[in-house]
């Protein structure tokens, strides 16, 4: 299977300033790719050359096999692209809003009538049909332009920060509602600050800094590729100074400590190695009948990722 976004060697300037330098990446159909980076990373540029509203000067995207230079009309239609920011169409109700834009695409009076019913059902917003749109909050208007962008029906979301400016609750709810989406069949590419998010939803992740592209994987590839090293903790109800001597000895292994803990005895390994290693550690333990009643890995997160990723850090 081809991938449904193809990028190449895309490249754009603005005067002498290079926004987007030599991308190059691929998106699977039904992937939730997630596009991350500081401000002025080049995330909209690049955003704004795939939904074909800006021209590359060097480079090219292919959307669904089609050029974004040659063929843009194609591209559109299989894109629904929300940007930044909002719009001027507050004057009007949700209803009109999206029967607008229904007509926009030409969808026959009637059938719009339907699709908007299930549009807003989909993100829960039958309630606000009449109200205008100006009275609605950041987060149910969030909602209201994806009901938007699905109106023709894409497999593409471009969305450029769907997460920003809203509330932890409207946060939750329209990270919900982007997997509800790509459980449709949806592909998802989306660009966000907020670092949780994107590790939550995204099925890949790229890193975007000064034009270029950084880090590209799944969050666990980026994990062991920028932090190798893996955090064990490990509980167990005695025999502690026993197990850290043996787990020491252990390949993979550098450092153990033994944590204080008023209820229980456990430590904390570090280590590199694949998950392989890490069984036949916990096998070990078990074999000797060390009496463990808990065995876990400190999972990474996204932000210390970025972090390290990015500028700035020296290790
Ligand atoms: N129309 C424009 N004219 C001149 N410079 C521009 C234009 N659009 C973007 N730039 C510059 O290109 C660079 C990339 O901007 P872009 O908006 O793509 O970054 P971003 O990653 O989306 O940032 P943010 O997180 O702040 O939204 C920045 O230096 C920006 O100032
Ligand atoms: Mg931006």
């Amino acid at each position: 299977m081809s991938p449904i976004i193809e990028i190449k060697e895309l490249t754009k300037r603005f005067n002498q300033r290079i926004a987007v330098n030599n991308i190059n990446f691929n998106i699977d159909g039904g992937e939730i790719f997630g596009l991350v980076g500081p401000n002025g990373a080049g995330k909209t540029t690049t955003m704004r050359m795939l939904v074909t509203l800006l021209k590359p000067d060097h480079g090219e995207i292919y959307v669904g096999g089609h050029s974004i230079r040659r063929k843009p009309d194609d591209v559109r239609r299989q894109i629904g692209f929300m940007p930044d920011s909002f719009g001027v169409y507050g004057d009007m109700t949700v209803q009109e809003y999206l029967d607008f834009f229904g007509a926009c695409y030409k969808i026959h009076p009637q059938q719009r009538a339907h699709l908007i019913t299930d549009l807003l059902d989909l993100v829960d917003l039958g309630h606000r049909r009449d109200d205008m749109v100006d009275t609605l909050s950041t987060g149910l208007k969030q909602r209201l332009g994806l009901a938007r962008v699905l109106i023709h029906d894409p497999s593409i979301l471009v969305l450029d920060e769907p997460a920003s400016g809203l509330d932890p609750r409207a946060r939750v709810e329209i990270r919900e509602l982007l997997l509800e989406v790509a459980r449709l069949g949806k592909t998802i590419l989306f660009s966000s600050h907020i670092l949780a998010d994107v590790g939550e939803l995204c099925t890949r992740v790229g890193i975007i800094e000064e034009g270029k592209l950084v880090a590209l994987g799944t969050l666990q590839q980026l994990s062991q590729h920028v932090m190798p090293h893996r955090q064990l903790h490990i509980g167990l109800l005695d025999r502690k100074e026993e197990a850290q001597i043996m787990l020491q000895s252990m390949p993979g292994v550098s450092e153990v400590r033994a944590v204080d803990d008023a209820s229980r005895a456990s430590l904390e390994v570090d280590f590199i190695g694949e998950d392989e290693a890490i069984h036949q550690l916990l096998a070990k333990l078990l074999a000797q009948g060390f009496p463990v009643i808990h065995f876990s890995e400190e999972s990474k997160n996204l932000e210390e990722v970025f972090m390290r990723t990015t500028k700035g850090i020296v290790s």
